[in-house]
């Protein structure tokens, strides 16, 4: 006779088709769960760099798009938030990434989820990004890793921004991607969406206009809205 505790029932297998349903139909989904489309490496960075799946929603809902609409996340990471999108509305959504992985990661996942057709995921840098042509701009703090010592981001695992510069040259670079965002804000059409959560690292000049501010689990959730032709 043993006294071993009975082991643990075994994993449900993944299915993302049904993972796409539940996040349609509103279903209760974890991050743990949506992170299933991902290698094992990109979930353990998730708590940290990539959107909560509840705010993840709250940002689509925010930035609203229409059927015809394009949204852009600058910084996409593994794409959640161009997934999520996806899943949620008919909207069309670019994911900018400076790292190939991710980049590769997002494509998979998409492919997974069956919303390949209304996503791009495109390795670039987010100081070459074109807002003219958009509807909607997401950014999740996207440089702040840049102030961070390399060993002291997760994100390291999958190739370092800045290799081992020291910081001054960190922080340089990072203060020439704030405001060369920044900038883009005057390119956005008259009525174009911007939410940031935790920030972009800079201020938004008086083109947009803040419409709310919520705190959302870990960090500030921002809409803003840009104004007229005449700002
Ligand atoms: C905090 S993560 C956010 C990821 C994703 N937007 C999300 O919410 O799940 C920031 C991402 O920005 C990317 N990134 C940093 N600097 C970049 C740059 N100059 N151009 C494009 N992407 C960049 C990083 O590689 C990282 O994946």
């Amino acid at each position: 006779m043993s006294w071993s505790s009975p082991p643990p029932p075994p994993r449900a297998p993944f299915d993302p088709a049904q993972l796409a349903r539940d996040l349609r139909d509103g279903r209760e989904v974890t991050d743990a769960q949506f992170e299933r489309l991902y290698p094992v490496r990109l979930r353990e960075m998730s708590r940290v760099h990539w959107t909560p799946l509840a705010i993840a929603r709250r940002v689509v809902e925010l930035l609203a798009p229409t059927a015809d609409a394009t949204v852009l996340d600058v910084g996409a990471g593994a794409g959640k938030l161009c997934l999520v999108g996806a899943a949620l509305t008919a909207a069309r959504w670019i994911g900018l990434e400076r790292r190939p992985a991710l980049v590769q990661a997002a494509v998979v996942a998409a492919r997974q989820l069956g919303v390949e057709r209304q996503v791009t995921f495109t390795e670039a840098d987010a100081a070459d990004a074109d807002w003219g042509a958009v509807d909607g701009v997401y950014l999740y703090n996207p440089f702040g890793e840049l102030l961070m010592r390399a060993d002291e981001t997760s994100l390291r695992s999958v190739g370092l921004l800045d290799g081992a510069a020291p910081y001054t040259t960190r922080s340089a670079h990072y203060q020439q991607l704030v405001d060369a965002v920044a900038a883009k804000a005057w390119t956005l059409r008259p009525g174009a969406r911007v939410v940031t959560f935790h920030g972009f690292g800079g201020q938004w000049p008086r083109c947009l206009e803040q419409v709310s501010s919520e705190t959302a689990a870990t960090g500030p959730l921002e809409l803003w809205v840009r104004r007229g032709a005449d700002a």
